[in-house]
């Protein structure tokens, strides 16, 4: 989604605002912009497409001034041309926007009704001339903004550059991430603010975020002054982040996404040291569970994309290990259900980023219904780790690529401890088993590692389906959610259309779709429903399907030489799904790679989804 940077330095500003946006791209965009004031006034550089395309217009035409905004912009609001990047300006404002106005027909209506022209067919150029009105009517910029804010309905981070103010920058949030950083050292002077604190890591660690309704005033000499959505000013906490810390390069990978899956068994290895006493062979929760989970009716669980289905998965855990009934919906239906929820119940909420709209809806809804919020999420500083009752961090690092790999498996890797602890809880399983099964858990970054080693075999079978139309992926249990996450991957980053189906239902459709052309991959680790699993691969086999197998050595089987198989590490069957993520990642990254696809940054997706 929109990424946002913005600068007030010392000295031209243009280079370090499009270094940061590069830091950005990870939340997906399709053209850039930015405004810097030369010689106190608002001058513009955009480009439709990539960053690249933006610094050629610097290039040919570059920007000096020393107080600057940028913008990466994911296209909701009309095309993604040059006359719809922001940053978006009528000569005294120019605005960069992450989010959504809801309310920007009416507000256009009545601003053409007063004479504004628009250039664009985007929602954020509203904003522009609404702050433009105000100071027509003879308002200074701040009280411009500040009258002009509670105006604007939807979600909305923005950085607003003004005609003639060289020493004023304002950021505001209702509802999409904004932080502000200060500069320190040689950069004592500098402020700056951007979407996330890895889009300012080069520049400082000192951070504020803003809260929802917050605005925040920066100038050299006055330095940052925050207000509140009744313009009352508030002190927000300075804190320190790690981002800058952290190293955000491909290593020795092509692209983050090959980076993120290889770096699993480490990431996913220290995710469970957060949640196991390794040495003892429990469960070790590093908080405290925000309910009595023995006297828990039901957990109900909410979220997204890939998040979403690592709540399926969980689903079968939370059911097993805990006796625990559990309901599951994406984040964007739940929210306008407007389910009754019990006071004192649990809501559990999963997110990589923490910020996306729809789930952070559900966050906020759960708690006005009473319940009870814990959320398992990536980014320690998001919102909703900010406000859920407990957040449950996956220690998965930065996560670049568009396509969630290593967030998800360490999504698993919490959630397995969390059904565990439950479970423990409840009584529905003993000391014995929590050991057995904490065993079992800590045997898996080592097979993940292993499942690593079919990366040849896997590339060969990915050349092979850069020229199919449509793949099927069949599982049973927590292989049935692996099998949507499969044809998920597949499709956002190959463009390949895939599905996934629990293979009991393979009978009740799919089965039309078989052919010698179709590849159906048939997830099946060794468990309690192998034999259902190969049953249903008869009657793929029956019909000249193209069957492909993913499965441990012991669960071998002989198909008369019909099947393509992924011979994976052998192992215990109640966290395959972690371990089977890998070879499933990895067909999506190889088919798109050879269908020359940017798997990093696949067309129309984004990283952080801060709209409905
Ligand atoms: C986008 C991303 C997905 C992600 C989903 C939910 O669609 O491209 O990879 O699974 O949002 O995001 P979240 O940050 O809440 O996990």
């Amino acid at each position: 989604m929109c990424g946002i940077v913005g600068i007030l330095g010392q000295g031209p500003v243009a280079g370090a605002i499009v270094e940061a946006l590069k830091r950005l791209e990870y939340r997906g965009y399709d053209s850039a912009g930015i405004a810097t004031l030369e010689d106190g006034h608002l001058a513009r550089r955009r480009a439709a497409g990539k960053l690249k395309n933006l610094e050629g217009c610097l290039a040919a035409e570059p920007l000096f001034g020393a107080c600057g905004i940028g913008h990466t912009r994911w296209a909701t609001h009309g095309k993604p041309t040059q006359a719809n990047a922001h940053p978006h300006a009528n000569g005294k404002v120019a605005v960069v926007h992450n989010g959504i106005i809801e309310n920007f027909r009416e507000l256009r209506d009545e601003l053409r009704g007063k004479g504004h022209v628009f250039e664009s067919d985007t929602d954020t150029e509203v904003i522009a001339h609404l702050f433009a009105e105000a100071m027509e009517g003879g308002l200074a910029p701040v009280d411009a903004v500040a009258a002009s804010l509670p105006r604007l309905k939807g979600a909305f981070a923005l950085a607003v550059l003004f005609d003639g103010e060289d020493d004023l920058l304002i950021g505001a949030r209702d509802g999409a991430p904004l932080v502000v950083g200060f500069g320190a050292g040689e950069r004592q002077n500098e402020l700056y603010v951007g979407s996330d604190a890895l889009a300012l890591a080069p520049f400082t660690d000192e951070l504020a975020y803003l809260d929802d309704g917050d605005f925040v005033i920066l100038s050299r000499a006055k330095g940052a002054e925050f207000r509140d959505l009744h313009n009352q000013p508030v002190e927000r906490r300075r804190v320190k982040t790690l981002a800058s810390a952290l190293l955000v390069d491909k290593g020795n990978y092509r692209h983050f996404m090959a980076k993120e899956i290889h770096e699993q068994p480490e990431v996913v290895a220290r995710t469970l040291g957060r949640y196991l006493d390794m040495s003892a062979g429990t469960v070790a929760l590093p908080f405290t569970l925000p309910v009595d989970a023995a006297q828990l009716p039901r957990l109900t669980i909410a979220a997204c994309g890939t998040a979403y289905f690592a709540g399926l998965v969980a689903r079968y855990w939370f059911e097993r290990f805990a006796r625990l009934p559990v309901e599951i919906e994406v984040a964007s239906e739940f929210r306008y259900r407007e389910p009754p929820m019990e006071r004192g119940g649990l809501t559990l909420l999963i997110s990589q980023s923490g910020e996306t709209a729809d789930t952070l809806a559900c966050l906020r809804y759960a708690k006005a219904q009473g319940q009870k919020v814990l959320s398992v999420v990536n980014v320690a500083s998001s919102t909703m780790a900010r406000e859920s009752d407990v957040a449950a961090l996956t220690l998965a690092g930065p996560e670049i690529g568009v396509a969630s790999t290593k967030a998800f498996t360490c999504q698993l890797a919490v959630l397995a401890c969390l059904a565990l602890a439950f479970g423990r809880a409840r009584g529905a399983i003993d000391a014995k088993e929590e050991a057995q099964y904490v065993a079992e858990l800590m045997a898996v970054p080592g097979l993940m590692a292993e499942a690593m080693k079919r990366e040849v075999r896997i590339e060969a079978l990915a050349r092979d389906f850069a020229h199919v139309r449509d793949v099927l992926y069949l599982g049973r249990g927590t292989s049935y959610p692996l099998a949507l996450e499969g044809a998920l991957k597949l499709k956002e980053i190959s463009y390949i259309h895939a599905e996934g189906y629990a293979a009991g239902e393979l009978k009740h459709g799919p089965i039309a779709l078989v052919d010698n052309d179709m590849p159906v991959i048939v997830l099946a680790p060794h468990d309690n429903v192998f034999d259902k699993t190969l049953s249903n691969m008869q009657e793929v086999a029956a019909r000249g399907g193209r069957l492909i197998l993913i499965t441990d050595a012991a669960a071998s089987h002989d198909f008369g030489g019909e099947v393509e198989t992924i011979t994976m590490p052998e192992m215990a069957p109640h966290f395959s799904a972690v371990v089977y993520a890998v070879p499933v990642q990895m067909i999506a990254y190889h088919t798109a790679i050879f269908m020359g696809k940017d798997a990093d940054q696949p067309r129309n997706l984004a990283k952080s989804v801060t709209v409905e």
